[in-house]
């Protein structure tokens, strides 16, 4: 930790993250899972589904909402689909062994589908789809979440942030495509966040209890995240939802529940795929068609004053590269973080804060 910075080694946050969750009950497996997907998202600046989910973690490992000890079980296995019930498991947990469990069903036979059912909040969706670009796969993670989001004019959240991932291999010198997005116009944690900071949140971003616009972040958590692009936003939530909660068997969103400091679990629902690219096609082929596709994007001409274009994936893998040695914290994170590891008894290793 270096003090002045405000800022942690990723080793010693996974350290303190895998600490403090062992000592809310996660088994070492478990445990690992999630530190390790929580972390992560902080080293690609995704503070949102970052060790700020610690908040809501450790309340239900508390509880026994979450799980702790709880194994997946395969209810269903065929050679190329499987059903998994999470067992109210930690989600990265669940999420991590159903996505392997996925990818060596694409591998043997050219494309995997492994849906889960009884699950828990499962962090950033391409800490799965990316783990399927590793192994050589177009990797898909989809999960439902508690309600948060609805339409302008809507007195209260009617489905959840769900949020979809599409990750697939890169090309040599070239950055990995990695999709990764609630279907709200922006994760419902960023909010949270910001209400701690006592910062207003962007016009658009959500709506108040009165179903009016609002850029007050404790209004809108009254209230819901507005969906990304307006009724397609609403849409594509609503078929994630048939695509995880309905096909299965898990609760479907405005059944999830919200409270993290309730006993009863939330019922999560997620659905992995994964394509085998080599099975399909020629590898130089789809690396040549990846090169032209993303030189398209780099090289397109822009006005003055646009930013340079950037393909999915490419702001995180930008920040990953500089925070590989150092993960910089808000005095907000800090302050949580510090009263997480008082109530649950591993104090955080930053002891006197100061601003940068
Ligand atoms: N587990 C859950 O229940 C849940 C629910 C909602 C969201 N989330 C997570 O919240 C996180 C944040 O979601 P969000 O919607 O707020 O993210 P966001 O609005 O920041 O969008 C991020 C996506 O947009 C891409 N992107 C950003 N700038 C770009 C640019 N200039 N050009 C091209 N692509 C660009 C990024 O690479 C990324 O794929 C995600 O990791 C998501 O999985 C999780």
């Amino acid at each position: 930790v270096t003090e002045r910075s405000l800022s942690i080694s990723p080793a010693e946050l996974v350290a303190w993250t895998n600490s403090i969750l062992r000592q809310a009950g996660a088994s070492p497996e478990a445990a690992g899972a999630a530190a390790a997907s929580l972390v992560d998202a902080d080293t690609r600046g995704v503070e949102s589904h970052g060790v700020a989910q610690l908040q809501f973690y450790l309340p239900r490992l508390r509880t026994g909402a979450i799980r702790g000890d709880a194994q997946p079980e395969i209810l269903v296995d065929l050679p190329a689909a499987a059903l998994v019930d999470g067992h109210n498991a930690i989600g990265a947990y669940v999420g991590s062994i159903a996505m392997d469990f996925c990818c060596e069903k694409a591998l043997r036979s050219g494309v995997g589908a492994v849906a889960v059912r009884r699950s828990n909040h499962f962090g950033a969706a391409s800490w799965y789809s990316e783990r399927a670009a590793e192994r050589g796969c177009i990797g898909i993670a989809l999960s439902n979440s508690d309600p948060g989001m609805a339409p302008t004019g809507a007195l209260g959240p009617i489905l959840g942030t769900n949020p979809l991932a599409i990750a697939a291999p890169g090309a040599a010198g070239m950055h990995r495509p990695s999709l990764d997005m609630a279907t709200s116009v922006a994760a419902q944690t960023r909010v949270i966040l910001a209400a701690r900071a006592g910062r207003r949140i962007p016009a658009g971003w959500a709506i108040g209890p009165d179903g009016a616009p609002t850029d007050d972040p404790e209004q809108a958590l009254r209230g819901a995240m507005l969906p990304l692009a307006g009724h397609k936003g609403f849409a594509l939530a609503f078929m994630v939802d048939v695509l995880t909660g309905c096909l299965a068997g898990a609760r479907i969103s405005p059944e999830i529940e919200r409270d993290p400091r309730t006993p009863r679990p939330q019922g999560t629902g997620h659905l992995f795929l994964a394509i085998h690219l080599d099975s399909l096609c020629e590898p130089h082929e789809y690396a040549a068609a990846l090169q032209r596709l993303t030189d398209a994007v780099h090289d397109a001409p822009r006005t003055a004053e646009a930013d340079p274009f950037l393909i999915p994936g490419e702001p995180e893998a930008r920040v990953a590269a500089e925070r590989f040695t150092a993960i910089p914290l808000t005095p907000e994170t800090v302050s949580l973080l510090q009263e997480l590891g008082d109530e649950f008894g591993v104090a955080f290793p930053l002891e006197e804060v100061r601003a940068p």
